[in-house]
């Protein structure tokens, strides 16, 4: 039998412990001592010739009654302004390996085969034109993948001096006859695309024989682009984990070593998909908590692949001139059920959201080396930001967590220290929290956590060394379930909220929901 005061105790101790006591974690950042600039480029997208991305995601065309200018959705136009995208990568993907520029461009347009995507036909309607009144638009730069797999140097070479050169020549004239006279700005180059598989298969060292080829001669004559602002060529880099890729990586950086004056690289490519396992099977709705972290814990495997990627680019470019681009990456599920597989058509849930926000961390804490990244896709494609039918439009969990980052385009890393142990579900085991910090162009401290355990809530107390902070205000994201979305009849389940921030004798406390992603800034 116990004792009264045991029987007591208990009581006493149900009434004032809460059924689920908030685990609380100590930040620890200190403001003075930054890192690299997290370069805005990291927050690119994609937009490739594939299912509805382009075609209605962003091109209705001039009589369509959706609104539009000279043909462009307007409203999807005035999302993308909002979350301030840096570049759009363009025309592929493995499109860009059987595009033909020349058959998009002037009043007659080409019809040709879309034969990577659901061997649809491609009206070529999007071309050059509408492309770069896109991007301008958007207030975007462009980051084009010229075709090496099937087109010729001369071909790019052309189509780079139909776009940038000012000098009188016969393209120019005739770019000009199609509306444009001044030089297009092209920011990014991208010398082929998945140039180990469906943008060729070579193996790298033919690879490195095309990519000095193409460096060399696939100039950028822009007048405004030369001293300053010079186009970047991107080479293509490895496509996953394991020896293939670690020898690709090696062989391109290794020539990269002993270039000459007659050509250069600026940056490797990247692609890495959150996927688990080919072919994609893991569902983008309706779905439960083994789903959701076995996928993160799939997701958190960028760490290691840029980490050892970078490590390569270390030996041979031990001054980073070269950036690692993570253009495509994101997560990849089964194709939405009744859609054409080939379009690649797939929901996007709270679960995403997450996905990206540590994927975008990653990238922040590689700033020194990852200089530009480009999420797969933007619009009606794999993890996009907004998904369109007809005249109606959706933005996404993934739109609202580029939305909240905005703050961290171009602001300085700043480290977080933190223990807060790990989320277990069954055989997975991921850390239960992910943060960063950032000091923008005006000094003012941003912060991001994700509470990536979905079932417990996480009182934060970060200590702030470095500034002298007087107030903090921010935003959350979280929904009702980690397959939650927004669909076109309830467009608002998972956009971000208000969330209460204390400051006090510099510390600042607050509370995320599981399941959240949270950005804070502190007022000094
Ligand atoms: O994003 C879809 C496809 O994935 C791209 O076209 C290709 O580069 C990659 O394999």
């Amino acid at each position: 039998m116990r004792s009264p005061l045991v029987v007591f105790t208990m009581i006493l101790m149900a009434i004032t412990v809460p059924m689920v006591a908030a685990q609380k974690v100590e930040l620890s950042i200190d403001a003075s001592k930054t890192g690299a600039k997290i370069d805005r480029n990291i927050f690119g997208q994609f937009a490739e010739h594939l299912g509805h991305g382009i075609y209605e995601g962003i091109w209705v065309g001039p009589d369509s009654k959706i609104p539009n200018t000279r043909g462009i959705r307007n409203d999807v136009v005035g999302a993308l302004k909002a979350i301030k995208v840096p570049n759009v990568r363009w025309p592929g993907g493995c499109f860009a390996d059987e595009y033909h520029w020349r058959k998009s461009i002037g009043p007659q347009r080409s019809v040709t085969l879309n034969p990577n995507w659901g061997g649809v036909t491609e009206a070529n309607t999007f071309g050059t034109h509408e492309f770069m009144d896109f991007i301008d638009q958007i207030g975007a730069e462009a980051y084009i993948s010229v075709n090496v797999g099937s087109g010729t140097p001369q071909e790019a070479a052309e189509w780079l001096e139909y776009m940038t050169a000012a000098a009188p020549t016969t393209l120019v004239k005739e770019r000009a006859t199609n509306g444009h006279p001044a030089p297009y700005k092209v920011a990014l180059l991208g010398i082929g695309n998945e140039s180990w598989d469906c943008g060729g298969n070579m193996t790298p060292d033919y690879y490195v024989s095309q990519m000095k080829i193409y460096s060399r001669f696939v100039r950028n004559f822009n007048p405004a682009q030369q001293d300053k602002e010079q186009m970047l060529k991107i080479a293509v880099g490895p496509g996953g984990d394991g020896p293939r890729w670690t020898d690709w990586t090696e062989t391109v950086m290794k020539a990269y070593q002993q270039h000459t004056w007659s050509w250069d690289i600026n940056g490797l490519s990247m692609h890495n998909y959150t996927v688990v396992h080919w072919p994609p099977s893991y569902t983008s709705v309706g779905f439960g908590e083994t789903e959701y972290s076995q996928i993160l814990k799939s997701t958190l495997e960028m760490e290691g692949l840029i980490s050892k990627h970078s490590a390569i680019m270390d030996k041979y470019d031990p001054d980073k001139k070269v950036a690692l681009i993570v253009d495509e990456w994101g997560g990849w599920y089964a194709p939405f059920p009744g859609s054409n597989p080939g379009f690649l058509v797939q929901q996007n849930s709270l679960r995403d959201a997450i996905l990206a926000a540590l994927n975008l961390n990653i990238f922040a804490r590689h700033a020194d080396r990852v200089r530009g990244a480009n999420i797969a896709q933007m619009i009606n494609v794999l993890q996009a930001m907004i998904i369109t039918d007809k005249e109606k439009m959706v933005l996404t969990p993934t739109y609202y967590v580029f939305k909240m980052y905005v703050p961290f385009q171009d602001a300085t890393f700043v480290p977080v220290t933190f223990d807060a142990g790990w989320y277990t579900h069954g055989a997975v085991a991921i850390p239960r929290l992910d943060a960063i910090a950032a000091k923008d162009a005006n000094g003012r401290l941003w912060l991001e956590i994700t509470n990536l355990d979905p079932n417990e809530p996480v009182e934060i107390e970060a200590a702030l060394a470095g500034i002298t902070a007087k107030s903090a205000s921010g935003e959350t994201l979280t929904a009702p379930k980690v397959d939650s979305v927004n669909t076109f009849d309830a467009a608002s389940t998972v956009t971000p909220k208000p969330i209460s921030a204390k400051v006090q004798g510099g510390k600042l406390t607050l509370k995320l929901e599981p399941k959240s992603v949270t950005v804070v800034s502190v007022e000094q």
